[in-house]
């Protein structure tokens, strides 16, 4: 069996990540593919985009630290804090996520600090953990990142299919988009997908297309209507996946879109 696709999921802050994580990972498992929805922001919001109250929310792994010093096998002595580069995370995804049927959900946290080359005990754990994921698990893996462009290692985005960035109507938002684009094309991603969300004119649509940057060969995906009943599960905490009909199928309509241009001899 080939592995399944590997999609994380950038740009600027609050411009609708973990709505789209939420939202594809229920599409892509009915399109009949197991599913890992990891959550590796450090404010971790993705169980509630997908209704689950805060007390059944998966606490986030980076925050159990006798679970990290026992794989990493840290040690004190006078000379400073030694740990393996490798500890075994293998057996951990089916321990701690949530089961939500084809949908796991697996809570990681902050991985900003790991990304940015961060050499302590939990930055390693995290590091194996997301690599892991990406490289060796038959899942699609779909990964709610944190917001700007410091938000991954080197060495798990060697694994990743596609980056999709999701942009919003504003200068900033397109700007961060370009700088997330920048940055995965450097690091040797070969597919780089592009949402349009919160739109309120069609105009706002070309305005975005033109501010985003030409050499970084995004694609565009498709864009999302502005939607006061996405706005409104948010605040009652119910899932994304129910709240808007239009919503929904542009986003199968972005996913069927991304599906097409990732290479399916890829393996
Ligand atoms: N199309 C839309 N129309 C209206 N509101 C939206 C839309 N998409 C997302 N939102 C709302 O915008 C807010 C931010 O969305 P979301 O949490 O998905 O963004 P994010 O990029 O993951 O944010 P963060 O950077 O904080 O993780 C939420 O309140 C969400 O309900
Ligand atoms: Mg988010």
């Amino acid at each position: 069996m080939p592995k399944g696709l590997k999609i994380a999921i950038g740009g600027k802050g609050g411009v609708g990540k973990t709505t789209v994580c939420a939202v594809w990972s229920h599409l892509f498992a009915e399109d009949g593919f197991n599913v890992m929805a990891i959550d590796a922001d450090p404010n971790a919001t993705l169980a509630s985009a997908f209704g689950i109250p805060p007390q059944d929310s998966p606490r986030p792994l980076i925050e159990m630290k006798e679970l990290i010093s026992e794989r990493t096998g840290t040690t004190k002595d006078s000379l400073g804090l030694y740990f393996k580069m490798n500890p075994k995370v293998s057996d951990l995804p089916e321990q701690f996520w949530l089961d939500l049927g084809r949908v796991k959900l697996l809570v990681l946290g902050a991985i900003t600090q790991a990304g940015a080359g961060c050499a302590c005990a939990e930055g390693v754990f995290l590091k194996a953990l997301l690599m892991h994921t990406i490289l060796q698990r038959q899942e699609v893996v779909l990964v709610d990142l944190a917001a700007g462009v410091e938000c991954m290692g080197r060495a798990s985005v060697q694994g990743i299919d596609a980056m999709v960035v999701v942009v919003e109507p504003g200068a900033r938002s397109i700007e961060t988009a370009n700088s997330v684009a920048k940055m995965a094309k450097e690091l040797g991603i070969k597919t780089i997908g592009v949402i349009g969300n919160k739109i309120t004119e069609q105009s706002q649509i070309d305005v975005i297309k033109s501010g985003l940057a030409r050499q970084d060969a995004a694609v565009w995906l498709g864009a999302l209507p502005y939607s006061k009943a996405l706005q409104q599960a948010d605040l009652m905490r119910t899932p994304v996946i129910d709240a808007d009909k239009k919503n929904v199928e542009e986003l199968t309509k972005a996913k069927n879109k991304l599906m097409e241009l990732i290479p399916t001899n890829r393996d």
